[in-house]
């Protein structure tokens, strides 16, 4: 049986199922393994692992521990507490703001690609080879911020990085939107998402490359980038401490385990914490060359039950709320049996989105795809409701084939 223990109930004998960590850049990739000496858990404790999941029928057991079902339950109702009325703020419909975004996007990645190549080449940054594109994205975000958020998701190995520095960006404007922040902070906010890892440029190819996993010494290299990036905006003229911090705590996490400085709970600022909350739903949610992506459903979940020690609980409920608890492209089973892609929340409550049924679970066939709106009731495009989020893995569906 696969429970839940704190680090400090592990003991030599029990099988680790999953470290349950957020953080990718990881000497520990492959998470499943038996515990052999109190070495080995000092050092899971070293690297900032607090919680995880033990296989109690492949070694020892932890007979109170709460089971991972148990765990899911308790948070799958803890989220739909978070979500209830809570209706999204986009004035405008995906459909319109797609084709936009993708202008958009294609000129937010050559920038950051040239912007990084620069940094590579010890070339000074400008702030005002970012400010346009960077207003142009939040223009995009304040019409319809899935237009731009999916689009970013779907990132190929050679274009990763410069995608990831958009997607954070592009998600901590959107995050921005929750607050009641100065007329500007969105775009500040926005800089420091698109040159939160221009540090690793100054990381070895074969470091921020290598397929598996990496050794003690490279995961220290690795982890430099944070300070390069302080050096390299140090070195920028007119980068505001609000841009600033998100690169340097972007890292950081809420109980002090994260990096450089260990900085715990209001010692970050919060723009630090934003960023180190959508640096990590972004990694999780993207295909990398040693793990495929999270559906970005599961991944808000694991945010969450992570809330409890990496992120400000309250912080999270407001990141969730603004991504929505079915993101675009989430594939759902609907009462009628059919699943269904979510193809947009423009207005409506997020838990009763627009979707596209698009195939039939009890004939197992594909069906002609049809737009459900499940705020309205049956006869006015509506009359279904959602039973559960399902894998895509699962149905072996590509659910942006349908977007
Ligand atoms: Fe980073």
């Amino acid at each position: 049986m696969i429970k839940k223990i704190s680090v400090r109930q592990l003991k030599p004998g029990m099988f680790v199922h999953d470290m349950d960590c957020g953080w990718m850049e990881h000497p520990f990739l492959t998470g499943s393994f038996k515990i052999r000496s109190e070495k080995d858990i000092g050092q899971m404790i070293a690297y900032g692992i607090r919680e995880l999941y033990i296989d109690s029928e492949k070694g020892l057991d932890a007979s109170d521990a709460p089971t991972k079902k148990e765990v899911e339950t308790s948070i799958a109702r803890q989220m739909e507490v978070v979500f209830e009325n809570v209706k999204s703020l986009d004035p405008t419909s995906l459909q319109e703001e797609t084709g936009r975004a993708k202008i958009v996007l294609v000129e937010a990645s050559k920038i950051v690609g040239d912007l990084m190549q620069g940094a590579r080449l010890g070339r000074q940054i400008e702030q005002e080879q970012i400010d346009p594109i960077v207003s142009k994205m939040s223009d995009s975000i304040l019409r319809n911020k899935d237009a731009l958020l999916s689009l970013c998701r779907i990132k190929e190995k050679d274009n990763y990085t410069f995608l990831h520095s958009v997607s954070v960006g592009a998600l901590l404007m959107c995050f921005t939107r929750a607050f009641d922040l100065k007329p500007g902070d969105m775009q500040l906010v926005g800089i420091g998402g698109m040159l939160h890892d221009i540090g690793k440029t100054m990381v070895p190819d074969r470091i921020l490359n290598k397929a598996g996993e990496l050794t003690l010494d490279e995961f220290t290299t690795m982890k430099m980038h944070v300070l390069y990036g302080q050096n390299i905006l140090s070195d920028t003229p007119g980068i505001t401490q609000t841009s600033f911090d998100v690169v340097a705590q972007h890292h950081e996490r809420y109980d002090g385990s994260g990096y450089p400085l260990k900085l715990k709970g209001s010692e970050m600022s919060i723009y630090g914490q934003m960023a180190s909350i959508v640096d990590v739903y972004d990694a999780i949610t993207s295909d990398r060359c040693y793990r495929k992506a999270m559906d970005p459903t599961v991944a808000l979940r694991k945010m969450f039950e992570w809330s409890k020690l990496h992120f400000d609980p309250g912080l999270i409920q407001t990141f969730v709320r603004t991504i929505g608890i079915y993101p675009i492209g989430t594939l759902v089973l609907l009462e009628s049996g059919k699943i269904a892609v979510v193809i947009d929340q423009q207005g409506r409550d997020l838990t009763r989105p627009l979707v596209r049924a698009i195939f039939d679970s009890r004939k197992s066939c594909y069906i002609s795809p049809e737009d459900v709106d499940l705020s309205k009731p049956l006869g006015q495009g509506g009359g279904d409701r959602i039973v559960s989020h399902e894998a895509a893995a699962k149905w072996n569906i590509d659910p942006h084939q349908f977007i």
